[in-house]
């Protein structure tokens, strides 16, 4: 019957504004599958505090922030419902019998997760709950028993690891969770602003969606090119040339980036020209943006009041799985 409907669900963590990184490599996808599919969005507070405990301040000046982001964005609260991870106890209730299903080699083998600690020079000091949170994510997901994630290459082994959780949980208590699918971005990775592999907020090297044109202009003027390219008439390289990588993506006249593409090898095309280019063309993807942020921004509690409205909704559709999934725990006392 409903067996193969397709639910789709994606989250951020509420630790930052949204920058192009999240554009590209995620909230244009959600923006398709939201017009196509069955749609969850998380905010992920409960997973933003496995590695901000001593911040929760700024993880909830977050929610408000991703929140926006994605509204302004085009997300559509009518298509896709959003939500707030911690509002939801049944989520932590999973997380918990998940955990018995998990060892711990397997918890430190997750590649991000190994990353991520390295990054954060954790070591034996790990908190606990951030060692476990690709296990919270498989509650995250197969607590509306979703079954597409639309995802960044660096979450591939979370949806590998739900994938484990949910095979094991159905042979020992019953067939419950569906099979689950990552949906990996259309575009490549966008690199920062640097040239460094990835647009992040710890490198400071983002675009922020909130960003002004004065801020848009100032950064893609400090935007890595070639550096070998000193003089205008000599050749310059496009491979691996930041500008060019954002035209590629961004620049729907393909024809003039060949062009240009051309010219700047041949020598006799500047920086500077390309760099104008740049910013109006990310400035024109931002202005109705950061119109529709503005506005938005003007009564937070409308905003809230989506959330929570999304957050209801989805704890009913949660708590009826968790009735299956007690059932097969032989873990229903009071119900028949
Ligand atoms: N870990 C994801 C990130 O850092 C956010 C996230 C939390 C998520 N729960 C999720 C993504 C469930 C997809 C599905 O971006």
């Amino acid at each position: 019957m409903k067996a193969k409907e397709t639910i789709v669900l994606t989250g951020d963590r509420p630790t930052g504004r949204l920058h192009f990184g999240h554009f590209v490599g995620s909230i244009r996808n959600r923006l398709k599958l939201q017009e196509e599919s069955k749609m969850y969005y998380m905010i992920a507070d409960a997973q933003a505090l496995t590695d901000n405990a001593e911040n929760p301040e700024k993880v909830r000046a977050n929610v408000l922030e991703v929140a926006l982001d994605n509204l302004a964005c085009g997300l559509d609260p009518a298509k896709a419902t959003m939500f707030i991870q911690s509002t939801i106890p049944e989520i932590a209730e999973l997380a918990l019998y998940f955990l018995n299903l998990v060892t711990l080699a397997r918890a430190q083998r997750n590649p991000t997760v190994k990353d991520e600690m390295k990054q954060k020079g954790f070591g034996a000091d790990v908190p606990l709950g951030f060692l476990a949170y690709p296990i919270s994510q498989a509650a995250d997901i197969l607590c509306v028993k979703a079954n597409r994630i639309p995802v960044g290459n660096d979450q591939l082994p979370m949806i590998e690891q739900a994938n484990e959780i949910a095979e094991k949980f159905n042979r020992l208590y019953g067939d419950t969770f569906p099979h689950v699918e990552a949906v990996t971005s259309i575009s490549p990775r966008l690199p920062g602003l640097d040239g460094k592999a990835k647009m992040s907020k710890s490198l400071d090297n983002a675009i922020y969606l909130a960003d002004t044109r004065e801020e848009v202009e100032r950064k893609v003027m400090l935007m890595y090119t070639d550096p070998k390219h000193i003089h205008v008439d000599e050749p310059g390289h496009v491979d691996g040339n930041t500008v060019f990588e954002y035209l590629d993506v961004f620049d729907t006249k393909t024809e003039e980036v060949a062009d240009l593409k051309k010219q700047y090898k041949k020598g006799g095309l500047g920086d500077v020209v390309l760099k104008k280019r740049l910013a109006a063309v990310l400035n024109e993807i931002l202005d109705p943006v950061r119109t529709r942020r503005s506005k938005l921004a003007e009564d937070p509690d409308a905003v809230m009041h989506i959330l929570k409205a999304g957050s209801e909704k989805t704890r009913k559709a949660v708590q009826e799985t968790m009735e299956e999934v007690k059932r097969g725990m032989h873990i229903n006392y009071f119900t028949h």
